[in-house]
């Protein structure tokens, strides 16, 4: 903890060195985040807070994140960094968004970090992007990478099933690892892979990895939020670990207020402004 100008303790967030620093160390904790009041009560106990574009199918009903676009990453990722002050801020990159070009990928790199505030951007994909993670990193974006299953690709790899069960794709998904993180990305997410193929890479690599159904000895572990407690319920992976049934506490909840409303038992006289 720092000082500021006029002597008020200020709380220092936790940065992108910081994460790439924890290889081998204490496991990285990360969770989803896409909007304020979610954000304040997940920033204290996570390291990295990811706005992930899962956002289009958690948040916005769609059926993969192919449809998630720049502005909405934008709009909550400005949010997330808003109402936060100690997890480090990661901002997904959208399908279509860095894909074409090295220079398109900078622009709209650079408009994310510019416009929300975030430390650093995350982008899907292995050796085809390698150099595109090289020309970031080199002018100052700090990408994290993603490999094994990239829910962008799904129309090109069958859908959302587990990676690297057989050799040769176990093989290019090392291959991926290997160049994304000599091309300078700080952190790589595996998802959904053979957990010995991500204890492996885990072990060959520099770079910090972060496991989501992938293997707990990677470095750190992410997980969509409201799949880790219950809220999104239309489609919950093998790998999701359900800590809490917000869902039904939800249910409960508005159940009681529509019955009370019907009764006219809500809102009683404790409810009611009075004039003091
Ligand atoms: O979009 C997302 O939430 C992600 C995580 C699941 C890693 O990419």
């Amino acid at each position: 903890m720092s000082t500021s100008i006029n002597n008020t303790p200020k709380i220092k967030r936790v940065t992108v060195p910081d994460i790439a620093s924890r290889k081998n160390g204490e496991p990285i904790v990360s969770l989803t985040a896409y909007t304020a009041p979610m954000t304040k009560i997940l920033d204290p106990y996570c390291d990295f807070l990811l706005v992930g574009d899962s956002l289009g199918m958690v948040l916005y009903g769609m059926e993969s994140t192919l449809t998630v676009t720049l502005d909405m990453m934008i709009n909550h990722g400005a949010a997330v960094v808003r109402a936060s002050n100690h997890a480090c801020i990661i901002v997904d990159m959208p399908f279509g968004s860095y894909q074409e070009s090295q220079s398109t990928a900078y622009r709209n790199c650079a408009r994310v970090m510019i416009e929300t505030g975030c430390a650093a951007v995350k982008i899907e994909g292995g050796v085809e992007m390698a150099d595109t993670v090289k020309f970031l990193t080199e002018r100052g974006i700090p990408v994290m990478g993603h490999i094994g299953l990239k829910p962008q690709s799904v129309n090109i790899n069958g859908g959302f099933r587990p990676h690297g069960f057989d050799s040769s794709e176990a093989l290019k998904i090392k291959e991926d690892a290997e160049s994304i993180s000599r091309a300078g990305a700080f952190a790589i997410v595996i998802e959904g892979v053979k957990p010995d193929l991500a204890e492996e890479i885990t072990r060959e690599i520099p770079t910090v990895t972060i496991g989501i159904g992938a293997s707990a000895e990677c470095d750190g572990q992410v997980l969509v939020t409201e799949d880790a407690i219950g809220m999104f319920s239309d489609f919950t992976p093998k790998f999701v670990k359900r800590f809490a049934e917000v869902g039904e506490e939800i249910n409960l909840a508005v159940k009681q207020y529509a019955d009370e409303v019907k009764t006219r038992t809500f809102p009683s006289s404790e409810h009611y402004y009075v004039r003091k």
